[in-house]
């Protein structure tokens, strides 16, 4: 079926620019145009798209309101921004409405590869299993209340560190997690960081965000007990992970853009885990009965028992919350990166290898070890680097759990 997708732009040139350009996608999109968020919003209350690209700076409603309120209607609407000043202050107001930034003057390619991205993921988590078992889920699918104030704050024009700050310090149970592990060998940082404005100005926006998700996702389940099953454990192992994946991004040569991402994609892809052992440990139980007695992986353990793994899982939540295609993208092939639209080192390639050294590092060859993907590896020409990945690979030291 083809992919419906909205342009949005105040400026008549732009959107004729665009459709100009765009011409030879016709086959594979269904392509309209607005001229402003008004005319967004009317077009989608007609028919949602699958896709909506917006500019940022526009009489009215800005592109970060609008993507704000797509969010809110159309939770499963890709969100994308265009704009020609990308400059730290405009992505500092998207991040949490908005899927992924791409600046002006855009190249078509560019447009086409995330939107291709995108909707592969988009197809991947398209399952209805997936969206009843999510949909039956009591316990972990509402976003936590913080986050929602941190993304509201986020689409205000005058928004500082400052403010993102204090949101965080009203919840002192969240401030004191997120200071203690911040000052901690982890992060390695030089001196004591003692507020959490400071902390988002340390790690960044999209750092301290996704620390925030996966914090609540930790803390509310320390009720939950599963034989065999420890929450402390996957959290270190998500800490791990997390930390072993920018290593990896920052060895490739990768920009800060890329190894905040591997680091945020690392320390949420097993997510679904989480969300699956809390809301059904009868059958996370059986499960990991499953793993222990047939010597089966994870995944077909799960696909055997739910009908989808923990990756389908984490990835469609994650893609509701709005983190960026590339982190999804991460977090939903984790365990088959070959099956990716992309085929080069990206996030992606960063948490697959990551999490099996960080696996093989706390149980040293068990059966169901997750593997590298050592064909896929070569499709990108990088076998040779493993050795490499390996051999910088530190487990860190990590605070005691949540
Ligand atoms: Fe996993
Ligand atoms: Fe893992």
């Amino acid at each position: 079926m083809k992919k419906r997708i909205l342009f949005v732009d105040d400026e008549p040139l732009v959107l004729q620019g665009l459709q100009r350009m765009l011409r030879p996608m016709r086959d594979e999109w269904e392509m309209q145009f607005a001229d402003s968020g008004t005319k967004a919003l009317e077009l989608m209350a007609v028919a949602p798209c699958d896709v909506v690209i917006s500019d940022m700076r526009m009489p009215g409603m800005n592109g970060a309101e609008l993507l704000g309120r797509v969010m809110q209607l159309y939770p499963r609407t890709v969100r994308l921004i265009l704009s020609g000043h990308a400059d730290k202050e405009l992505i500092l107001k998207c991040v949490g409405s908005t899927h992924q930034f791409l600046s002006k003057p855009c190249d078509p390619e560019a447009i086409r590869a995330t939107v291709r991205r995108a909707a592969a993921n988009d197809d991947a988590l398209q399952s209805d299993t997936l969206k009843q078992l999510v949909g039956r889920m009591g316990r972990l699918p509402s976003i936590p209340t913080l986050y929602t104030e941190i993304i509201d704050a986020l689409n205000d024009p005058d928004v500082t560190l400052d403010t993102i700050g204090r949101i965080v310090g009203k919840d002192i149970a969240m401030t004191a997690q997120i200071l203690k592990l911040v000052n901690s060998a982890f992060f390695g940082l030089r001196r004591q960081v003692s507020s959490p404005a400071e902390a988002a100005n340390y790690l960044g926006l999209e750092t301290l965000r996704s620390l925030v998700l996966s914090i609540n996702a930790f803390s509310q389940f320390d009720d939950v007990s599963i034989e065999g099953f420890s929450f402390p454990e996957l959290w270190t192992h998500s800490l791990d992970t997390g930390a072993a994946a920018k290593a990896i991004a920052l060895l490739e040569g990768a920009d800060h853009k890329l190894a905040d991402e591997a680091f945020v994609a690392g320390l949420l892809h097993d997510t679904g885990k989480v969300v699956l052992a809390a809301n059904c440990p009868g059958e996370y139980a059986e499960v990991l009965r499953l793993i222990a007695h047939e010597k089966i992986a994870p995944c077909e353990a799960e696909q055997r028992v739910f009908g989808v793994t923990h990756s389908d899982v984490g990835g469609y939540l994650l893609g509701l919350w709005g983190l960026p295609v590339t982190v999804v993208e991460a977090i939903a092939f984790h365990h088959r990166p070959a099956s990716a639209v992309v085929q080069a080192f990206c996030p992606l390639t960063a948490v697959h290898v990551a999490d099996a050294l960080v696996h093989h590092a706390s149980t040293p060859c068990p059966a169901d070890d997750p593997r590298v993907d050592e064909a896929y590896l070569r499709t990108l020409g990088l076998e040779s680097r493993l050795p490499i990945w390996r051999e910088n690979f530190q487990p860190k030291e990590i605070p005691a759990a949540l």
